[in-house]
């Protein structure tokens, strides 16, 4: 399919998603949010595609929410078209594992998608924030309550609170990111990261993507029990007796998703 606001390339098992508004710094708007709903439930479906990336420019990831978009927009108008909600549980929802490429800005709703991703690769140049509050509203797609997970009550609070940015370095340290790279080689960085992923059994990928998430929605007890639960069903599929006949005969596994 053809797009306007996103590049999307498909190679080796890896989907690379490039957010291209480079006139608006990547902002979100409707049209970009919709074409990356239906982009991630194509890779969903794509069998070629086993690990995704969401990326921007070297300027920006995304500088937030189109602020032109929503300037004259009413309450009614927000409320009514619930404005970003279906978006977000389209990106929330894709079943594969994204691993969000941050360069430059990733401020507002560019934070907000980043953390969406299930982990942030930065670039030396990243700059993470949450600067509503200077536009005289609040985070809408997860600013107050995803950073607060990622990086604690009280940076969380001074980051939505002041509309400070963060730098990379600062980051990493506050557990935000998973790693920092020199700006020069984070497409490689990721581009071999997703490749690892890709090369593991999907059945697995999926299954840590979904028990790493039920670690914020459910007490310690509920969350081990559905690990366990998901690790014993594990014993029903052909890539475990790949995987394990693979390392006792010290050979590469094959795995078939089955
Ligand atoms: N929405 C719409 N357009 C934006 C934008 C945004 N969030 N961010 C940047 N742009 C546009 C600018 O208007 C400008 O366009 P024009 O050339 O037509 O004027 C172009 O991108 C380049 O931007 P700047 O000239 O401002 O670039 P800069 O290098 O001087 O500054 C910046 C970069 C610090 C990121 C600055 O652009 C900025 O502060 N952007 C807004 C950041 C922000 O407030 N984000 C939060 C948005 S609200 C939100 O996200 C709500 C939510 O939670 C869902």
């Amino acid at each position: 399919m053809a797009y306007e606001t996103i590049i999307v390339e498909v190679e080796d098992h890896v989907a690379t998603i490039k957010l291209n508004r480079p006139d608006a710094l990547n902002a979100l708007n409707s049209h970009l949010l919709g074409e990356l709903s239906v982009a991630l439930a194509d890779c969903d479906k794509n069998e070629k595609v086993r690990c995704i990336i969401i990326t921007g420019s070297a300027k920006a990831f995304a500088a937030g929410a189109d602020i032109k978009e929503m300037s004259d927009k009413s309450y009614v108008d927000m409320f009514m078209s619930d404005f970003f909600g279906g978006e977000g549980n389209a990106i929330i929802s894709t079943r594969k594992p994204i691993i969000a490429a941050v360069a430059g800005y990733a401020l507002g709703g560019g934070c907000e998608l980043a953390m969406m991703c299930d982990f942030i690769i930065a670039a030396d140049t990243a700059k993470f924030g949450q600067p509503e509050i200077n536009l005289g509203v609040m985070p809408g797609l997860g600013g107050t309550q995803r950073l607060t997970r990622y990086v604690g009550k009280s940076k969380a609070m001074e980051m939505n609170l002041t509309g400070r940015f963060m730098d990379a370095e600062e980051a990493e340290r506050a557990g935000l990111v998973s790693r920092v790279v020199p700006a020069k080689s984070l497409m490689d960085e990721v581009q071999s990261t997703a490749q690892k992923i890709a090369e593991k059994s999907l059945m697995s990928s999926i299954a840590v993507k979904e028990a790493v998430n039920r670690a914020y929605e459910t007490p310690l007890s509920e969350g081990l029990l559905y690990e366990r639960r998901l690790f014993h069903a594990m014993f029903n599929t052909e890539d475990q007796k790949e995987g394990m006949a693979a390392f006792m005969e010290k050979r590469t596994a094959q795995f078939r998703d089955r």
